[in-house]
């Protein structure tokens, strides 16, 4: 009798403990933000979470009478890792929400985790035109290169420039953007006398650009991952090239907001195509990156920085429209359609495609208050991936 009285209690004990953790969890929003802490792109990084934590520092850590918990784990920019993090998060911290996703291969990985386990993924830096169709549970709240290359090539054969060598990182987001950027010129009359492909990992630019010096186009398109445009502007000084009047232009991943102010006055001059600029003059705009430069010692923000902000702006307005009740799939679909003003303009996020639809901006490379600024001087308005038409 004394034997089972214990028993019972112990159970019953037992149930209340499990009752009490089921509560602690319910009343927890989990996000597990998966990044490259270390390595190549640790920048991206660095950028992403220092703007995911000044999001939660403006608006609350608590929203929808839930506790947001966010975990932070470094990949390494390595595929494999991310995709075990991913598994990792789900089955083990049963997190709500994934993000992140610093290169596309991290974001390919991680596809068929969020399919599986029904959880929203929203990638706030890869851009590969692709990767919103490898999974139904992906969100998309960085750019693509499509987006960004085909405004530069309306822009280019307008302003005397006929003949280009591209030269690109040799995986998703670098043939993007060699293929839009190239179909888009060739369209408006432009010529494409070569394209050069350098791989991603460890990329040695010298044999590409002398291979450049000595084709002598009017200008070299160049798509390099945020982090490598330091070492490409570098090179490309060095050997002259912009002596021998050949113009450097691309996407703004090359004139990264994170490292443009330490590539000195050779890059003045470097007109680009991209979603977001430091210096995009909007008072939404001003204040970010004051408080951004604020908590983090001075660095600037680049547009890692904004898709990590605007992917907790996403996340957190799911979570209030769901009133904190909902599922992946609930979550998922108060995400979807979302339209709102980023630092970088308005956003919107496409219910169909589950993709971003911004401005993309042309800029040049300028001296303002003393440092290296993306200066936007033209807008192409609410632009869709032009890579889901094909
Ligand atoms: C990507 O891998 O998709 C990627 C990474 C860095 C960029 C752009 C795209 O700047």
């Amino acid at each position: 009798m004394h034997k089972r009285t214990l028993l019972s209690a112990a159970l019953a004990l037992a149930a209340l403990g499990a009752s009490h953790g089921a509560l602690a969890q319910a009343d927890t929003f989990k996000i597990g933000l998966i990044l490259p802490m270390t390595g190549q792109q640790a920048t991206t990084g660095r950028q992403i979470e220092a703007a995911a934590r000044l999001y939660m520092a403006q608006n609350g850590t608590t929203v929808a009478g839930k506790k947001i918990e966010l975990i932070v784990k470094d990949d390494t920019s390595l595929p494999d890792v991310t995709k075990r993090l991913a598994q990792e998060l789900v089955v083990n911290d049963k997190v709500n929400v994934l993000a992140g996703m610093g290169i596309t291969p991290s974001a390919m990985a991680t596809a068929p985790i969020a399919t599986q386990s029904k959880t929203p993924l929203v990638v706030m830096a890869a851009a590969t035109s692709s990767i919103t169709q490898a999974s139904p549970y992906i969100v998309r709240t960085s750019f693509t290169l499509p987006q960004a290359s085909v405004a530069l090539a309306d822009w280019v054969p307008k302003n005397g420039i006929k003949k280009v060598v591209t030269l690109v990182s040799d995986y998703g987001p670098g043939l993007d953007a060699e293929k839009y950027f190239k179909e888009r010129f060739i369209f408006n009359g432009g010529e494409v006398t070569e394209s050069l492909r350098v791989p991603l990992r460890n990329p040695d630019f010298a044999p590409f650009l002398q291979k450049v010096r000595d084709a002598k186009p009017d200008a070299l398109f160049v798509f390099v991952p945020s982090g490598a445009g330091a070492a490409v502007m570098k090179q490309f000084l060095e050997r002259g090239m912009d002596k021998a009047g050949i113009k450097l232009i691309g996407t703004g991943d090359i004139t990264d907001d994170d490292q443009l102010n330490d590539m000195g006055d050779g890059a003045l001059g470097v007109v680009t195509s991209h979603h977001y600029s430091a210096a995009h003059p909007s008072a939404m705009n001003k204040a970010f990156v004051e408080a951004f430069e604020k908590a983090n010692k001075g660095l600037r923000p680049n547009f890692m920085a904004v898709g990590g902000y605007d992917g907790m702006h996403v996340i957190y307005d799911a979570l209030k429209a769901t009133k904190g009740q909902g599922g992946g799939d609930a979550l998922l679909a108060a995400m979807k359609g979302q339209l709102f003003e980023s630092p970088r303009g308005k956003i919107f996020i496409d219910a169909q495609t589950r993709d971003i639809v911004q401005d993309i901006y042309l800029r040049k490379v300028e001296k303002k208050n003393g440092g290296l600024y993306n200066v936007e001087f033209d807008v192409i308005k609410d632009v869709k991936d032009p890579g889901k038409n094909k």
